[in-house]
Formats: C-alpha cells, sequence, structure tokens
C-alpha cells in the first residue's frame, strides 16, 4: 500500500546537494530549467512554455508537500527536483497490501548533467524514507528510450521489476519498466502477482 508521506520541513544534506520543501520564491529557478525542451519529455511531461505554467505546478508542489527541491549547496540554486510519489496500480498490485512504500521520480536540470548528481539525491531519500520513515520497499521506473535514467536507478540499487506500458502527461503511451527496491533491513519476501508482466530481478 501507499505510505503516508510529507515532506513536513525535512531537509537532506548531501555532499554537494540540499533536499528540501519547495517555497514560492523558486519560481525563477525552476522556470529555468522546467523551460528547457527535452528535459521533462524524458519523464513524460511537456516543457513549461510559459512562468504561468511553472507556477502552478510549483503551487502544486507546495500544498501536496511530497516534492524535494534539489538544491546546489554551494549556492542554493535549485537544479531539479525529487517527488515521492504513491506508485500506480495499488489494487492490481496485491503482493504490497500490508507493505508501505512509494514510487520516487526525478528531474534535474539539464545543465548538470553527467556529474552524478541525482544519484547523490536519490540514494540519500532513499535512506530516508527506509531508515527515517521505516518504508518497506520503493518504486522508480523509466521508459524504455530513457538510458540515463535507468542508469540513476540502477547505480542507486533498484531492480527490474516489471515490463509495463506507461501514461505520459503528454497524454502518450510509452513502454518502460518499473524497478523496485526492498527495505535490506527487513526480510521481506513479496508473493508477486500478474506473472505476465513481471521480470523481477532479471536483467534488461
Ligand atoms: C535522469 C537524470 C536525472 C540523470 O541525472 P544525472 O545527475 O545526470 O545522473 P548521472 O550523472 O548519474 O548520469 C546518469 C547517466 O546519464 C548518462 N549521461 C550523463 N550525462 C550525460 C550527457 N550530458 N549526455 C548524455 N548522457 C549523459 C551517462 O550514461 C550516465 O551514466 P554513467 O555514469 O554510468 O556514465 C537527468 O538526466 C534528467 O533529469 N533527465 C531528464 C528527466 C528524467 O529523465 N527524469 C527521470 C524520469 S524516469
Amino acid at each position: 500500500m501507499n505510505a503516508e508521506f510529507h515532506i513536513n520541513g525535512k531537509i537532506i544534506e548531501t555532499q554537494r546537494l540540499v533536499l528540501r520543501p519547495f517555497g514560492k520564491t523558486d519560481l525563477e529557478d525552476f522556470y529555468e530549467y522546467a523551460s528547457v525542451e527535452g528535459t521533462g519529455e524524458m519523464a513524460g511531461w511537456h516543457h513549461h512554455e510559459n512562468r504561468e505554467k511553472s507556477s502552478q505546478i510549483l503551487d502544486l508542489f507546495i500544498t501536496e508537500d511530497k516534492t524535494f527541491a534539489v538544491c546546489l549547496k554551494e549556492s542554493g540554486k535549485v537544479i531539479g527536483s525529487l517527488g515521492v510519489e504513491k506508485y500506480g496500480m495499488e489494487e492490481k498490485l496485491t503482493e504490497f497490501d500490508g507493505y508501505r512504500g512509494r514510487e520516487i521520480g526525478y528531474v534535474l536540470s539539464q545543465d548538470y548533467w553527467g556529474r552524478g548528481l541525482m544519484p547523490e539525491a536519490v540514494s540519500a531519500v532513499v535512506d530516508y524514507l527506509f531508515n527515517e520513515c521505516d518504508m518497506d520497499f520503493l518504486t522508480c521506473g523509466y521508459y524504455d528510450f530513457n538510458s540515463r535514467s535507468k542508469r540513476v536507478q540502477e547505480k542507486c540499487g533498484f531492480v527490474p521489476y516489471r515490463k509495463l506500458i506507461m501514461d505520459t502527461r503528454m497524454g502518450t503511451k510509452e513502454p518502460g519498466v518499473l524497478n523496485i527496491l526492498i527495505n535490506p533491513k527487513k526480510n521481506i519476501r513479496f508473493n508477486f502477482s500478474h506473472p505476465e508482466t513481471l521480470i523481477y530481478g532479471q536483467t534488461v
């Protein structure tokens, strides 16, 4: 089942980053990276064509309180987001009944790709969710065309779980892979449902 989650003022520091809740004053930084074509599209959403769009999404980030702003420690600049989302198909994935989990989603400004920053952010959030929030499992997905995101998930220990056709926020459907990470501190053995899409533990 989906675990309750709110950032609730939590701040996570890594070597190079600070992860914190979004605020109204983040609009310019957010718009700067969200308006660049080819960033959001890799995550299934259209780049922002104006500040109004960024402002609407920023308001959601603030009210829903489940998306961390990924900030450079040295300058405070917001260079990305990391959401602790609800995983989908909760009623179909019956193996998760009685276990607490969420889905990780992330986007980084193109200017900062290739420096290992998102793996650093994801690893820190995974650590927080497993060790302080006591979650049992996390999922994280990527579209087949997104080899960069696949690498982030591999580097953070996620393993292939299901092949799925996933909806995008642009109204299209894309084949992709949903990965899973089970809290290593817990001795969990899932009795997986829907074997037709299951690829648990296989290399893809
Ligand atoms: C996916 C994303 C978060 C990766 O973040 P990152 O901090 O750059 O991650 P890394 O530095 O670990 O790079 C990951 C892989 O991307 C590739 N890569 C990195 N920089 C690249 C660049 N400038 N051009 C092409 N490929 C690049 C490399 O293969 C790298 O893997 P490697 O370290 O094994 O060589 C970032 O590319 C991004 O925001 N993409 C758009 C949004 C998105 O895809 N979100 C995820 C949706 S599932």
